[in-house]
């Protein structure tokens, strides 16, 4: 029946206390009744006097006495043989409060016996509150809150509030607190001790504070904190300076409001030799997906948190003969978010059809370090690592994140013609949005997906500048390219690597494909008016891809087959498009004497056709192969390949470059003088007729350079001129010796007839030719040209070579070494990007 009559208690006391002294100071007789059954003792004993003072008593029946204990059910009256008491003695008053064996009186604590009543001394209020292991206790707060002290810190208004525990029967302080701060209610289990400390001078008349009861807690206890505005608190684990308990688990909640973001930093902490288990903390985050976050206490701890938060710490089974200690003494930090974090940034993709945006954290290598929090937030309000923006409507979003670099974007884009005759010939122009530049985090990808209908509609792409193939030999050094692909029902196919500052005006593909943009430098956002394409829906074409290549003459051009490194897929064909200037000549070169190619099934050719004549070379491509050769006007190159053994696959690196057209005829002139004008005259004359002979031979079949079946060579929006130039024109010269018989099998056309085949093996050259690379006769006539390589030495097209027969020499057997130096294609260019 402890304490359960508080009104009638209180009663009692205001008609005891009527005749006593209004202020028992000094002399003044002072009386303390307890009400029986209150639970309440009261000691009056000496306190540490802080400046030496002469000796003073209690008088208590007329004796001197040092101390005075009164019990409940007790009434004694007292007075000081001094004037100043306080300099001498303190009051403890304590309370025990049996929730063991009765209901326990949960709700508001006050102070009993009243402040009044008592004499103006120090006083100790002091409840102890037992209870069941398993019944949770929760101290609750009133405002001020609460504010933890280290030891030796003291007050500045003198009022601490002090909580301990047991553990079995082992005392644990929980903390020493000041009544200034964010501490709103602290949970204990199995029983709780609160000490308030009121110096003399303090009128406080109220506790502060209320118990209730609550389910296990399932831990030491829990320390909740509310922060209104920003501000910080410091907090440490129990016991502190002394060790943890051993294998207890402590908690502290954080109530924060959501605009504001809270850091936490260790200031102090030690930890014990564990035998089992580790010591760590743990924080469940707001909006993190991988809750609860552990750390190590040696960890870097997490900052820029939004709203409340909890941090646990763990301690471990110790080691025995050494068991060390731990403790923490931390401090967490409120504040108005800093940067980025405080700006609202609007996504509008409300005019945006299928199209998705993706905030979301940088791939980063796994360590035990640790990385703070980095989140996205919608309406700053759901804030996730990783968010999706999709079309249709306006996003509002703020960054929560110490680092905005360690997120980035990805979006995707799809554009779908399903019905060819709606658009075919429209075309849309691919450009990241300005809403999505404008963020402050680094664009990754952006993708477009432009699916078209099977076998009706093809694709044209043209940049806005034209385009560099990267290539290891000119590696794209700018802040973004383009990646294109196509994606074909079974297999995908890799184009390339893209980047502005080249040769290439177009892109075909055959196709659905995907563009994407990808960024590797910050920098992309001043470079950014550089990026955008052209995007059109054309009639259908049967060749993977086709590019458009005006090179200038200023640098090379390296272009690459296409899955480089995987090879061109089996039985598909590419074709480039090579203007040359009138006043320019080109040299192509290939990189390599050899592709490495080993058939399986049908033939792997290159077809090189000079665009004005459609004077076609074929060249074999498991062969060794052309030299580097000069090529007067626009040309086209064909690769088609077979089907390849595995790992003998097809890829081909070739470089154009120009040179000016300059034809010295005073050098001509120089040497007619010379008085080789003659020889030189019936050399010409000899290879002119080696060549009509040769091409008489050679040219008996129907136009081919389709030895696989299902490729058609036609070079785009040149219908049927294979055919026609072949048969009409004896202009094409063949480097090539039927073999017929040999590959015959292989030459069925599309009807199942027999195309009589023109060729396959190469064979070379075998006459003095002094010519330039196999070219039409035409060009022949120009025999002076053979004078331009002495004129313009352009690296790769060396002077040699133009007048050396037309041969072939084995590769040299370099091991592969040219293709162990490739570096993968996506890893090349990236000269920045961070966290990768
Ligand atoms: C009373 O409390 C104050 C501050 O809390 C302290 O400085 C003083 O020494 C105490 N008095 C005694 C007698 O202990
Ligand atoms: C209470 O807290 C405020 C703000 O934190 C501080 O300015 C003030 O000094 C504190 N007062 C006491 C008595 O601790
Ligand atoms: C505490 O003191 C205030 C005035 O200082 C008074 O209004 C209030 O009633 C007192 N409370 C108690 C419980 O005595
Ligand atoms: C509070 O205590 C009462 C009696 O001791 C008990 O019946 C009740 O379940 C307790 N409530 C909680 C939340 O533990
Ligand atoms: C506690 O940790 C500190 C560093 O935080 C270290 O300097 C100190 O030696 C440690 N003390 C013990 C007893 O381990
Ligand atoms: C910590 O926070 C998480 C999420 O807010 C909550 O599920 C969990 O119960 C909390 N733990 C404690 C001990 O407060
Ligand atoms: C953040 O927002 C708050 C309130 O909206 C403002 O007072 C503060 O200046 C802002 N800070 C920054 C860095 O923009
Ligand atoms: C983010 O979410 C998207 C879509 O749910 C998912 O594809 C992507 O893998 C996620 N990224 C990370 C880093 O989890
Ligand atoms: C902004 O964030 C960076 C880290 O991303 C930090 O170094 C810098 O101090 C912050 N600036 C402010 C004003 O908070
Ligand atoms: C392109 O994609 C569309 C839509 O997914 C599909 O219907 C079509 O068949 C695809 N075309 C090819 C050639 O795979
Ligand atoms: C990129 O490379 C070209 C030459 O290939 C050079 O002229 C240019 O300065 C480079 N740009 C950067 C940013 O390195
Ligand atoms: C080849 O490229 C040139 C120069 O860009 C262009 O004029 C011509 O139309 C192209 N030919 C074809 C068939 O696309």
């Amino acid at each position: 029946m402890a304490g359960l009559n508080c009104g009638v208690t209180r009663a009692l006391l205001g008609v005891l206390l009527l005749g006593a002294a209004r202020l028992p100071r000094g002399a003044e007789a002072s009386e303390i009744a307890l009400p029986p059954g209150s639970g309440i003792t009261v000691l009056i004993k000496p306190g540490t006097p802080t400046l030496p003072v002469k000796p003073c008593y209690i008088i208590f029946s007329k004796k001197p006495t040092t101390m005075l204990f009164i019990k409940s059910g007790e009434r004694k009256a007292f007075s000081f043989s001094c004037q100043n008491p306080e300099n001498h003695f303190i009051v403890e008053i304590q309370k025990n409060i049996d929730c063991m064996s009765g209901p326990c009186p949960f709700g508001e604590v006050h102070l009993q016996p009243p402040a009044s009543m008592l004499p103006t001394l120090n006083r100790t209020f002091t409840w102890d509150v037992q209870a069941h292991k398993s019944i949770g206790l929760e101290l609750q707060f009133s405002t001020p809150r609460l504010r933890q002290i280290g030891p030796g810190d003291s007050c500045p208004d003198g009022v601490t509030h002090s909580i301990s525990g047991r553990i079995d029967a082992t005392a644990v302080r929980i903390g020493t607190f000041c009544s200034n701060g964010t501490v709103s209610r602290i949970k204990m289990q199995g029983g709780v001790q609160m000490a308030l400390h009121l110096p003399w001078f303090h009128n406080r008349n109220i506790s502060g504070f209320s118990i209730a009861n609550r389910s296990s807690i399932k831990r030491l206890c829990i320390i909740e904190s509310v922060f209104e505005g920003e501000g910080s608190a410091t907090l440490m684990s129990a016991n502190y300076p002394d060790g943890f308990p051993e294998d207890e688990l402590m908690t502290w909640q954080f109530v924060i409001p959501a605009h504001l973001r809270a850091s936490v930093s260790f200031l102090h902490f030690n930890v014990s030799n564990c035998e089992k288990k580790e010591e760590r903390v743990e924080y469940y985050i707001p909006g993190s997906t991988t809750n609860p976050e552990v750390f190590r206490l040696a960890d870097k701890q997490p900052g820029n948190m939004a709203g409340s938060f909890n941090l646990s710490l763990q301690g471990c089974d110790q080691d025995a003969q050494n068991p060390g200690i731990l403790r923490l003494k931390f401090q967490v930090l409120v504040q108005h978010p800093q940067n980025e974090s405080n700006v609202t940034y609007v996504v509008d993709l409300s005019n945006e059809r299928a199209m998705s945006l993706t905030i979301e954290p940088r791939p980063i290598k796994l360590s035990r370090k640790f990385v703070p929090g980095c989140f996205v937030c919608l309406e700053s309000r759901i804030c996730s690592t990783n968010l999706t923006l999709t079309h249709g409507s306006k996003h509002k979003i703020t960054f929560l994140c110490n680092d905005l670099t360690r997120l980035w974007m990805n979006a995707e884009k799809t554009i779908s013609c399903m019905d060819h005759r709606y658009c075919h010939r429209k075309s849309y122009f691919l450009q990241v949005p300005r809403d999505i530049l404008q963020l402050p985090v680094q664009l990754h990808d952006f993708s477009w997906k432009l699916l078209v209908p099977k076998d009706r509609l093809s694709l044209a792409l043209v940049p806005a500048q034209k385009l560099q193939q990267h290539t290891q030999e000119r590696i794209c050094n700018t802040s973004f390219s383009y990646l294109v692909a196509s994606t074909g029902p079974g297999q995908d196919l890799y184009f390339g690597s893209f980047c502005s500052g080249g040769s290439i005006e177009k892109i075909q593909v055959k196709q659905n494909m995907s563009v994407t943009l990808r960024t590797f430098a910050p920098s992309f956002q001043q470079e950014v008016s550089r990026q955008g394409l052209t995007v059109s829906f054309t009639p259908y074409f049967k060749e993977e891809g086709v590019f458009t290549v005006t090179p200038d003459t200023k640098s090379k051009v390296y272009l690459r087959t296409p899955n480089w490194e995987r090879g061109l897929p089996s039985l598909s064909s590419v074709s480039w498009n090579i203007s040359v200037p009138h006043d320019q000549v080109a040299c192509l070169t290939f990189t390599k004497e050899q592709t490495g190619l080993v058939c399986q099934t049908g033939r792997a050719f290159m077809i090189v056709q000079e665009q004005r004549t459609r004077a076609e070379e074929i060249f074999s491509l498991e062969e060794v192969l052309p030299k580097p050769g000069f090529r007067h006007h626009s040309f086209w190159v064909n690769i088609s390949n077979c089907s390849p053994l595995s790992g003998k696959q097809l890829d081909l690196l070739f470089q154009v470059s120009l040179t000016p057209r300059t034809v010295d005829l005073t050098i001509v002139l120089i040497a007619v003088v010379g008085g080789g004008a003659l020889l030189l005259f019936a050399l010409g004359l000899v290879i002119c007729l080696v060549k009509k002979n040769r091409k008489k031979k050679i040219n008996k079949g129907p136009a081919v350079g389709i030895y696989n079946g299902n490729i058609n060579t036609q070079m785009p929006m040149q219908p049927k001129k294979l055919q026609k130039v072949r048969k009409d024109s004896e202009s094409h010269v063949y480097a090539v010796i039927d073999d017929t018989m040999v590959y015959g099998h292989l030459l069925q056309d599309s009807n199942g007839s027999f195309v009589q085949p023109e060729t396959d093996t190469y064979r070379p050259f075998q006459g003095p030719t002094g010519d330039c690379p196999p070219s039409p006769p035409p060009t022949c006539s120009r025999a002076p040209t053979a004078k331009l390589t002495t004129e313009e030495p352009s690296p790769g097209c060396s002077p040699e070579s133009e007048s050396e027969p037309y041969t072939f020499s084995h590769p040299k057997m370099e091991n592969g070494s040219n293709e162990n130096t490739d570096i993968p294609l996506l890893d090349a260019p990236k000269p920045a990007e961070p966290g990768e």
